[in-house]
């Protein structure tokens, strides 16, 4: 799929994150086996076990037993236009969680010029 097409679903995506605590709307898409995958934030009391949208969009294509994903993108669309790159990009647990099931994706950051493998995002990752 066209990297701004799967940008674009992020965008659109992020629009139905439920974050009523950080106001901070986050949309992934994957494709997994040629299908299209979609997660959002999901904020709780308990903020520690809050699920990020990468994890959610991770267990969608998974629970649908989709194995392979080649694309992953992702929209913060709540960061400001000039914020540094860093606000737009995966937490550590969401790298780890890609690094693991989604090893040969290539990962778009919405606002962010370069594209990133899982190398570049988790050198050295843990792996069983
Ligand atoms: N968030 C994500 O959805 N993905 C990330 O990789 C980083 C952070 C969410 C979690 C929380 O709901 C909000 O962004 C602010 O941290």
């Amino acid at each position: 799929m066209e990297r701004e097409t799967l940008l674009a679903l992020a965008r659109e995506t992020a629009l139905g994150a439920y974050c009523p605590y950080s106001h901070f709307h986050v949309g992934a898409t994957l494709v997994a086996d040629g299908q299209v995958f979609v997660g959002v934030n999901i904020e709780i009391s308990s903020f520690g076990l809050t699920l990020c949208a990468e994890r959610s969009a991770l267990s969608a294509a998974l629970t649908a037993q989709a194995r392979h994903i080649t694309q992953i993108a992702i929209a913060c669309i709540d960061a400001p236009a000039d914020a540094p790159d860093y606000e737009r990009m995966p937490c550590g647990a969401c790298r780890q969680w890609i690094a693991d099931l989604a090893p040969e994706a290539t990962v778009y950051i919405d606002g962010c010029e370069r594209d990133f493998q899982v190398s570049d995002l988790l050198p050295f990752a843990f792996k069983l």
